[in-house]
């Protein structure tokens, strides 16, 4: 239950503080480097749940950007081969601009733990978007790695519900707030939770010269948003876990993709067609990009850039925290019966 205010007559609720700059005599002056009570509220939250000093950005994006700022030129990066396709392609700008040497490796490898050995940034993104592959979190955070090196793990999907990445031993964790911690498809947000305070007081200071800062708004909507995530979390999971059960046994499904845990299932369809064709179909599903909200979403991987990896059929779907019959039932008639 952090980030309430104490002071008896306060509301119960931190206050939305939608301010730029503030009458001068203490330490906050500018809410580009200041924090508002509303983001200091929201950073203590997630601080909490996930163990650690956390520092609220933009988007997912302006945090994983923040932490990646962290390689060397010339240095040595190790990423899943299957992630986010937005940190792919910082991987991908830092090999062409910067000299990384970027290593892929199969997220369930078990390379891992030697790799992180010579590595300066070590990144799992774990269970992966959009195939679902599951690292060796606990077994990757306690091999031996460099004292300079920094290990994260992109908790988005799993959230700190499932998983305290903190607590195994890993140096950062990065969420895009856009998605479960928020969880109602209304903001854009991001957080890194580093372990050190020094690395968190490193993150501001990289947040505030890029200005990647949060709004006002947003960390008002997600504090308001975190506070349902375990329910909405329990209800989408359990969903997600039946729908996976029974498309496994669908004629028209190929392959399941659910690791067990989460609100996320991927599912394979013969190709693009009838992928395209079941996302047109659904109804109560809607045909939408993203994850994470109160909805259940869905959309073929295979359209955006720096998925050639993924199979064309492959539909990501999101689930919400709509009756798992009604998403059951919808799911049928888009798959034909
Ligand atoms: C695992 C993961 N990390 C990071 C991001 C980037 O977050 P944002 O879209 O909030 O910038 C996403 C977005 O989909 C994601 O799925």
């Amino acid at each position: 239950m952090g980030g309430r205010p104490e002071a008896p007559g306060a509301p119960l609720n931190a206050p939305l503080v939608p301010a730029s700059n503030f009458l001068l005599g203490t330490e906050r002056v500018y809410s580009r480097t200041e924090a508002t009570e509303t983001w200091e509220a929201f950073e203590d939250v997630i601080g909490g749940l996930e163990g650690g000093e956390a520092v609220a950005f933009a988007s997912g994006m302006a945090a994983c950007a923040a932490v990646m700022h962290r390689m060397p030129d010339g240095g040595h990066l190790v990423l899943g081969d299957d992630c986010y396709l937005g940190v792919a392609g910082l991987a991908e700008a830092g090999e062409r601009d910067h000299g990384w040497r970027v290593e892929r490796l199969p997220v369930a490898d078990e390379r891992w733990p030697e790799r992180a050995g010579a590595a300066d940034v070590i990144w799992l993104e774990s269970p992966s978007n959009p195939l679902l592959e599951v690292a060796d979190v606990e077994r990757i955070c306690a091999a031996p790695r460099r004292a300079d090196a920094t290990l994260v793990v992109d908790n988005t999907f799993a959230t700190p519900l499932f998983q305290r990445p903190l607590a195994l031993g890993a140096d950062v964790v990065v969420h895009s707030a856009t998605k479960f911690v928020g969880g109602h498809s209304d903001l854009l947000l991001g957080v890194a939770v580093a372990r050190d305070p020094d690395l968190a007081e490193e993150l501001r200071e990289t947040r505030g010269l890029t200005g990647a800062t949060p709004g006002a708004l947003e960390t008002f909507l997600a504090l308001r948003g975190v506070r349902t995530l375990p329910l909405r979390l329990r209800q989408a999971s359990a969903s997600a876990a039946v729908l996976a059960e029974r498309l496994a046994e669908h004629p028209a499904v190929a392959r399941v993709r659910y690791p067990g845990f989460g609100a996320v299932v991927s599912f394979e369809l013969a190709g693009a067609a009838a992928a395209d064709a079941a996302c047109a179909d659904a109804r109560v599903i809607r045909h939408a990009t993203s994850l994470g909200g109160v909805d259940t979403t869905m959309e073929r991987r295979g359209t955006h850039e720096r998925q050639e990896h993924v199979p064309p059929g492959l539909i990501r779907m999101s689930v919400g925290c709509e009756d798992v019959e009604d998403l059951w039932a919808d799911l049928r008639r888009a798959l034909g019966g």
